[in-house]
C-alpha cells in the first residue's frame, strides 16, 4: 500500500452498491466511493449516465456520508453507437430508483451535453466523470467543453482509457492529456482515468496522481479486487436466479408429466370402452343379420306352403264351409263338428 494512502481511512470503499445493472463500470465503484469520500465535491456532473451504475455509486456515497454536494447526471437516455439505443425503460427504471434514493440532492438531466453545459458556471464544478460516446473526437469535445467549468479542487474522471477496439479513442485523448495533467490511471474494466486538472486538490488526491511504481501497483489491485468482489457477487446472485428459475422449471416440468399421465391413463379407459362399444355393435350386426335372415327364410317357407295344393285345397274348403254353412247356422253346427265352439272363439 502507498505511504501516505491508505483506501480504508475512507471504509466507505467497502461498501455494497445499492444498485448494479449492466454496465462496463461495476469494478470501479469502490474506487467512486473512496475518491467522493475524500474529494467532498460541492458539485458532481456525470456525462453518461445510462442505467445509472456509476452516477449512483456516487449518490449513494454522498448520501451515506452525509455530503453537502449537489449531483447531476447528464444523458439523452437515448443511447449512442457505443453504448447502443435503447428504450424509455431504461429512463423509467433509473427515475424511479434515483427518485427514491437521491432526489433531495441530485437531479437527472436528460439533455445533449453540449446544452447541459449551458447550465453550470465558470469554475462551479468540483467532480467531472466523462463516460459519453467513446470516440477520439467525442471524448476530446466533451473534455474541452467542460473544463472551463472545473473548479480549483477539480477531478475528471474518463472511463474507457484502456479500451482501443475499433474507433474508441479515449485512450489516445488520455494520452494527450496526462501529458499535461497529474494523473493515475487504473487498467481494469476498460481503465478509468483520474485527472487532477485542480490546483488546490485535497491531499489524498494529490498523493494519488503522484503515487508510481510498487505502491500505485498495490492500490491498483486494491480497488481492481474489491471491483471484482462486487462483479462476482452479482454474477453469483444472477446465477442463482438463474437457478431457482431452473428448479421451478423442473418443478413445473414433473407436474406436467404427472397430469400427462393422468390423462393417459383416461385416454387407455377411453379406448377400451370404445373397444367395448365397438365390439358390441359388431355383435348388434351380426343379430341383426341374422335375425333378417331367419326372417326371410320363415317368409320363403309361408310362400312354399301358401302355394303348395293342399294349402289352396283346404283354403276353398273353408271358403266354401263358409258359403254353404255359414258360421252360426244349425247347417254348419251340423256339417262342421266342433265348429260351434271355434267360430264362438273368432267371435
Ligand atoms: C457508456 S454509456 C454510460 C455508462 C454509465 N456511466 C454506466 O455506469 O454504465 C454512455 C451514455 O452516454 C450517452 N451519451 C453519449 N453521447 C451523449 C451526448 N452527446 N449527450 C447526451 N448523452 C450522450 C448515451 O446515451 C449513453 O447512455
Amino acid at each position: 500500500m502507498s505511504g501516505t494512502i491508505n483506501p480504508l481511512d475512507h471504509p466507505v470503499c467497502l461498501e455494497t452498491p445499492r444498485r448494479l445493472g449492466h454496465s462496463a463500470w461495476i469494478e470501479h465503484i469502490p474506487f467512486a466511493f473512496w475518491l467522493t469520500s475524500v474529494l467532498k465535491p460541492r458539485v458532481l456532473v456525470e456525462l453518461g449516465v445510462h442505467h445509472g451504475v456509476s452516477f449512483c455509486a456516487f449518490c449513494q456515497a454522498v448520501g451515506n456520508l452525509s455530503l453537502d454536494t449537489r449531483t447531476f447526471g447528464v444523458d439523452t437516455w437515448a443511447g449512442d453507437p457505443h453504448a447502443g439505443n435503447y428504450s424509455e425503460p431504461v429512463f423509467q427504471d433509473l427515475q424511479a430508483h434515483h427518485g427514491a434514493h437521491y432526489a433531495r440532492f441530485s437531479s437527472l438531466l436528460r439533455m445533449d451535453f453540449d446544452q447541459a453545459a449551458n447550465l453550470f458556471s465558470a469554475g462551479q464544478i468540483d467532480l467531472l466523470h466523462i463516460d459519453g460516446y467513446h470516440t477520439y473526437e467525442a471524448a476530446r469535445h466533451d473534455f474541452e467543453t467542460w473544463l472551463p467549468k472545473m473548479s480549483q479542487h477539480g477531478v475528471i474522471l474518463f472511463h474507457d482509457v484502456t479500451e482501443r477496439q475499433t474507433d474508441f479513442g479515449v485512450w489516445k485523448v488520455w494520452e494527450e492529456l496526462t501529458a499535461r495533467y497529474p494523473s493515475f490511471t487504473f487498467g481494469h474494466e476498460h481503465g478509468l482515468g483520474v485527472l487532477a486538472v485542480g490546483t488546490e486538490l485535497p491531499p489524498a488526491v494529490r498523493t494519488l496522481v503522484s503515487t508510481q511504481g510498487a505502491p500505485a501497483d498495490q492500490l491498483r489491485a486494491f480497488f481492481e479486487q474489491l471491483g471484482q468482489r462486487i462483479r462476482f457477487g452479482m454474477e453469483l446472485q444472477t446465477a442463482q436466479q438463474h437457478l431457482v428459475r431452473q428448479q421451478q422449471l423442473l418443478t413445473e416440468q414433473d407436474q406436467m408429466q404427472a397430469e400427462l399421465g393422468r390423462l393417459q391413463t383416461i385416454v387407455t379407459h377411453q379406448q377400451q370402452h370404445i373397444h367395448h362399444v365397438e365390439a358390441e355393435h359388431q355383435r348388434l350386426i351380426q343379430a341383426e343379420a341374422d335375425l333378417t335372415r331367419q326372417l326371410e327364410q320363415t317368409r320363403r317357407e309361408q310362400a312354399e306352403l301358401e302355394s303348395s295344393t293342399a294349402w289352396r285345397l283346404s283354403h276353398r274348403l273353408s271358403r266354401l264351409s263358409k258359403t254353404v254353412a255359414p258360421v252360426g247356422t244349425k247347417r254348419r253346427a251340423l256339417l262342421v263338428p266342433g265348429s260351434h265352439a271355434v267360430d264362438q272363439g273368432h267371435g
